[in-house]
């Protein structure tokens, strides 16, 4: 293998330098310009060769060997040449320069010994060195199957959808997967800007429009996981496609007219910091709408990470970056992405193989991944709760039960009605739902006037709320304790999706003695989540392609299905699941959206004291404090409070503005409902609001008080905001 320049590495302690500078004011000189791309051996991770044999856990283990990155920022009044000559004393400073940031963050990676790192952190203008870390990749192997069907009854916008381009930063790409085939595509949008620069045998098309490479391997995927992911997101529609005969059907992305760009930066053993900021900073400028990344973090502070800072300069941009929860679970506070600008994905299971077993009455099997309403095709129906197409006239109870008048009949027409009673089927019958599902074990036989089935306590229980599997991440936050993490759950199990077809199917992707080669395999993790949720982002998107990053966001968050606690580990709920589960289709009409933006975020971190040195290289240019929030009171979809062990009785208040993107005129009444853990009082202040126009904003304060808080246990309720169609949601949770 390439890349034994390491070897001077161990006798010579050269550190990886990855260095932002905050907002040059001239362009980076030719030197730059010239180098850009270049990627040097020593940048590849088999520098540590206890990775080699350690897949799974990070590569602080060759830290050990004193090889470290470390990233810093400078000032904008020194040329990062200059700069960079005055502390290592050479004028040819090519052999050290490893990649340059210039597009959308400026900075540039290069290798310096210790020596030098401390003369880096004295020079004027230095602000921070800290050692970067090797990311790895997210999959968990399973056998098992869940597809995504194609479907002419999704609503589209499909102008949008093809003009819109998914960026995956990731393991690369098999160009040659049906499932990024061109036929039927246009050429690329016009507001691309990237490149396909793949390597040898390395050919994009009009759907796989971009691929860059950092890491020197050329971009086709010889892993499998990028390949996985890109498609999960965007992939094309593919018929009858199985894992040898399991699940046979079709395949596709959540947005399959849309196009790829594909950026590399994993290897096997893992992805560098300088790769993952060099992906962002090009992904950025070569106009991607969105960025899937199924990668996990190495949390210290948001300051010492690339998928942090990248994903800043996105969300500044207007790119939304969704980033998996990763794999860590179900310890607590293990959940590695925490940067509330970041969209962090919990996985979860999709209980298809239980909704396989459901029977309707008339017959007809539902199959397949039910639950996500993307899955139409004629003959298959969204399901719907009666808990979540409640009238405002009931409790949650009746409501579950699908008692008369407890339902809105504009949210169960024509879908599939589950109802925790059999009342239900007369009222599903009523108010035209094409079905439904009810408890009842002892009833499973009946026949009724309009399809439905009857289920077990528990299969209900597993059918109207997904699980978080074992292994995601879980909060509670390490950096920003009051920050809720993850923010959103989605299928992260038995998921087909197309594959390296060089790669064994069984990770950890090249199982020495698995000779089978597929074009789509089954896999698992947070990482196959990720790009469901970043699927369904771009979705939203298409519909309303002004929204910023934080307004898709929330209406991911506030629409999310509720999700079911038991089971998802030590004290997990919420800190396994955030808001819940997506329901991309409900997200397209939250109704009321909580916005962010990078004002907001500059005032959140420099109410966590963030200085100006650090809040520079997160940020890539000098920002001064001039307001300061706290964690709380950021603007977020989910309320979220850490206590101090000594508050047995506590209030709290969280403030908070929404913005009506629904219709002009509503009335929007709050309700709050008990979660669980200790009882908490929640007072929201004003109760009702009134929205005029659209874009109109109003703000509110959530007042919440109780006392004796488990510690180990999180203590939650929900808030909503009602207006007879929306119910606009957010956790509130405390520790
Ligand atoms: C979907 O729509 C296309 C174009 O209108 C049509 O050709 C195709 O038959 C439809 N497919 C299904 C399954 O209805
Ligand atoms: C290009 O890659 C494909 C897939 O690995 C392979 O089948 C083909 O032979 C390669 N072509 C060349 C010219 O190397
Ligand atoms: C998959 O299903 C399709 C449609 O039902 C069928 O035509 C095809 O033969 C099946 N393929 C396999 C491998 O079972
Ligand atoms: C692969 O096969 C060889 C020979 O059958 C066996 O000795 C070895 O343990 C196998 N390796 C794995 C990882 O199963
Ligand atoms: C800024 O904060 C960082 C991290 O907390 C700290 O290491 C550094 O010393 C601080 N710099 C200044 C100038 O206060
Ligand atoms: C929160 O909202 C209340 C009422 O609008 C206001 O008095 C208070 O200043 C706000 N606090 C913060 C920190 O914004
Ligand atoms: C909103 O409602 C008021 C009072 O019912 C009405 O006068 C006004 O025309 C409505 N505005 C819109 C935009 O529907």
């Amino acid at each position: 293998m390439k890349g034994l320049g390491m070897i001077v590495l161990f006798i010579h302690p050269i550190k990886l330098i990855s260095v932002e500078i905050a907002k040059l004011q001239k362009p980076l000189n030719s030197f730059y310009e010239k180098n850009g791309e270049t990627v040097s051996p020593l940048l590849s991770p088999v520098m540590c060769p206890c990775l080699v044999h350690d897949q799974f856990s990070l590569s602080s283990v060759c830290c050990v060997h004193g090889l470290t990155s470390v990233s810093t920022g400078i000032h904008t009044n020194v040329a990062s040449h200059e700069y960079f000559q005055e502390v290592t004393g050479e004028s040819s400073i090519e052999s050290r320069l490893v990649r340059s940031y210039k597009r959308s963050f400026n900075g540039f990676a290069a290798r310096l010994t210790e020596s030098e790192m401390e003369r880096v952190a004295k020079l004027d203008g230095v602000v921070s060195v800290f050692p970067s870390k090797m990311y790895k990749i997210q999959t968990t192997g399973s056998w098992n199957f869940m597809g995504l069907k194609d479907g002419n009854d999704t609503k589209r916008n499909l102008g949008v959808e093809s003009n819109t381009i998914i960026g995956v930063i990731d393991t690369g790409v098999w160009p040659e997967s049906e499932s990024f085939s061109d036929k039927g595509f246009g050429p690329p949008p016009k507001k691309w800007k990237g490149v396909c620069s793949g390597g040898a045998n390395f050919t994009c098309n009009n759907k796989l429009i971009g691929a860059r490479d950092y890491t020197g391997e050329g971009v086709r995927d010889i892993i499998g996981h990028g390949t996985h992911t890109a498609s999960i997101a965007a992939g094309n529609a593919v018929a009858d496609i199985s894992f040898f005969g399991i699940g046979n059907g079709t395949v596709r992305g959540a947005v399959p007219a849309s196009r790829i760009a594909v950026y590399k930066v994993c290897l096997r053993n893992g992805c560098t910091s300088e790769a993952i900021l060099s992906a962002f900073d090009d992904a950025i400028a070569d106009g991607v709408d969105l960025i899937t990344l199924s990668l996990d973090g190495y949390i210290k502070s948001f300051e010492q990470e690339p998928n942090s800072i990248g994903a800043f300069h996105a969300m500044a941009k207007g790119v939304l970056t969704v980033n998996s929860a990763d794999n860590s679970g179900p310890t607590p506070a293990s959940i590695s992405s925490v940067a509330p600008w970041i969209f962090t994905v919990a996985a979860s299971n999709t209980n298809r193989g239980f909704v396989n077993k459901v029977v309707l009455g008339n017959g007809k099997k539902i199959e397949g991944k039910s639950v996500n309403a993307f899955d139409l095709k004629g003959k298959k129906y969204p399901l719907v709760y009666g808990k979540s197409a409640a009238s405002p006239a009931c409790d949650t109870d009746s409501a579950k039960k699908c008692l008369a008048r407890c339902l809105d009949e504009s949210l169960v027409k024509g879908k599939i009605l589950v109802c925790a009673s059999s009342d239900g089927l007369s009222i599903a019958h009523s108010m035209g739902a094409v079905a439904s599902i009810i408890i009842n074990p002892s009833d499973y036989a009946s026949i009724h006037a309009i399809p439905f089935s009857a289920l077990s306590p528990e299969d209900f229980d597993l059918l109207t709320a997904p699980k978080v599997v074992s292994f995601s991440g879980r909060g509670s936050n390490r950096i920003a304790s009051d920050i809720l993490k993850p923010d959103i759950s989605a299928p992260g199990v038995e998921i087909l999706a197309a594959y390296s077809h060089v790669a064994s199917p069984v990770p950890p992707y090249k199982q020495e003695n698995d000779t089978r080669r597929v074009n789509y395999a089954v896999l698992a993790g947070t990482s196959m989540a990720c790009p469901h949720a970043a699927g369904v982002a771009a979705y939203v998107k298409t519909f309303y392609p002004e929204w910023t990053p934080s307004m898709i966001k929330s209406a991911i968050m506030t629409t999310a299905w509720p999700m079911n606690a038991a089971g998802t580990g030590v004290a997990s709920a919420e800190f396994s699941y955030g808001a819940g589960h997506v329901d991309p289709i409900a997200a397209l009409n939250p109704g009321l959206v909580y916005e962010l933006d990078k004002a907001d975020y500059i005032a959140f971190l420099c109410g966590m004291n963030f200085n100006m040195t650090t809040l520079k290289i997160i940020a890539g240019e000098a920002v001064t404090c001039t307001e300061n929030i706290l964690q709380r009171n950021l603007n977020y979809p989910s309320m979220s409070a850490k206590l101090s062990s000594s508050d047995s009785s506590f209030t709290v208040t969280f403030n908070r503005t929404v913005t009506n993107v629904g219709a002009p005129n509503s009335t929007y009444k709050c309700k709050v409902l008990a979660g669980r853990g200790s009882t908490l009082s929640v007072k929201v202040s004003p109760s009702v609001l009134s929205m005029k126009s659209v874009n109109e904003k109003q703000s509110f304060t959530v007042t919440v008080s109780g006392s004796n808080v488990d510690p180990e246990l999180p203590s939650s309720a929900s808030l909503i905001w009602f207006d007879g169609t929306h119910n606009v949601r957010s956790p509130i949770v405390f520790i």
